[in-house]
């Protein structure tokens, strides 16, 4: 099965994909993850892209698009979850169109729907383990009692400026993929408040009802 996560920032893209990666067997491609690993090793991808995460600007289409096909091809015939892409309307209609040249569509849009006040909260409070790329939330899923929390990153676009500047590129930029993919894809969307096992449940039964499941 292919799939796309869609929704805000915060929405529990990142959270809700690891766990269809592990209960579908589904290799998880999240364009941010690749941007982030990108900066860690400092490569000429990660130099170039660096202020553009930390500010919470959109990466430009020809750049995200041209490490999303490499990804793709990497990946060959397994399925995936896309996470955070695509985030333009050319993004989705370059990757509506590459899959179809690949013979390989997408079988669903999952959209994750999250109030803007939640949002901030979720992103202030999360924290990543950069060891195991697990995604905790302070209050709502925090990392078990023995953690370190100084080993533990606070992502550099989850400061209060970033968020509401990555909340606008969202409303201006982003939102308009939805309509753009569902005259392609099978859509779905799905309240994302809620416990993180109930928004799964959620999410599994958006997937049932699509037939993919
Ligand atoms: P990216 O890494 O994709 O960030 P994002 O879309 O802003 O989304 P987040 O990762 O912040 O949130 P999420 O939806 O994954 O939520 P999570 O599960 O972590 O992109 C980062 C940057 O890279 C972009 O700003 C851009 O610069 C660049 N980029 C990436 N893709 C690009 C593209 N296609 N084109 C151009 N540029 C691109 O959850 C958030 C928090 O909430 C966590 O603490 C979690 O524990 C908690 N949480 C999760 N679910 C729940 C719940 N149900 N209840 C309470 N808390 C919850
Ligand atoms: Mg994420």
């Amino acid at each position: 099965m292919r799939l796309a996560l869609f929704g805000p920032p915060g929405a529990g893209k990142g959270t809700q994909a690891k766990r269809l990666a592990h209960a579908h067997g589904l290799t998880h491609l999240s364009t941010g993850d690749l941007f982030r690993a990108a900066i860690r090793q400092k490569t000429p991808l990660g130099v170039r892209v660096t202020e553009l995460l930390a500010a919470g600007e959109l990466v430009p289409d020809d750049v995200t698009c041209g490490i999303v096909a490499d990804t793709l091809a990497e990946i060959g015939t397994r399925d995936f979850v896309l996470d955070g892409f695509p985030r333009t309307v050319p993004q989705a209609e370059w990757l509506v169109k590459h899959l179809a040249e690949a013979e390989a569509p997408l079988d669903a849009m999952i959209s994750l729907e999250v109030p803007d006040d939640q949002i901030v909260h979720r992103l202030s409070r999360r924290r990543t383990d950069p060891a195991t790329g697990e995604i905790y939330h302070l209050d709502f899923n925090p990392p078990p009692a023995d953690t370190d929390l100084a080993t533990l990153v606070h992502r550099s676009d989850d400061q209060p400026e970033a968020i509401q500047h990555r909340l606008e590129v969202y409303h201006e930029e982003t939102a308009p993929v939805e309509a753009a993919l569902r005259a392609h894809v099978p859509t779905v969307e799905i309240d994302g408040t809620g416990t993180l096992d109930e928004v799964q449940a959620r999410v599994d039964a958006a997937l049932a009802a699509v037939g993919e499941a």
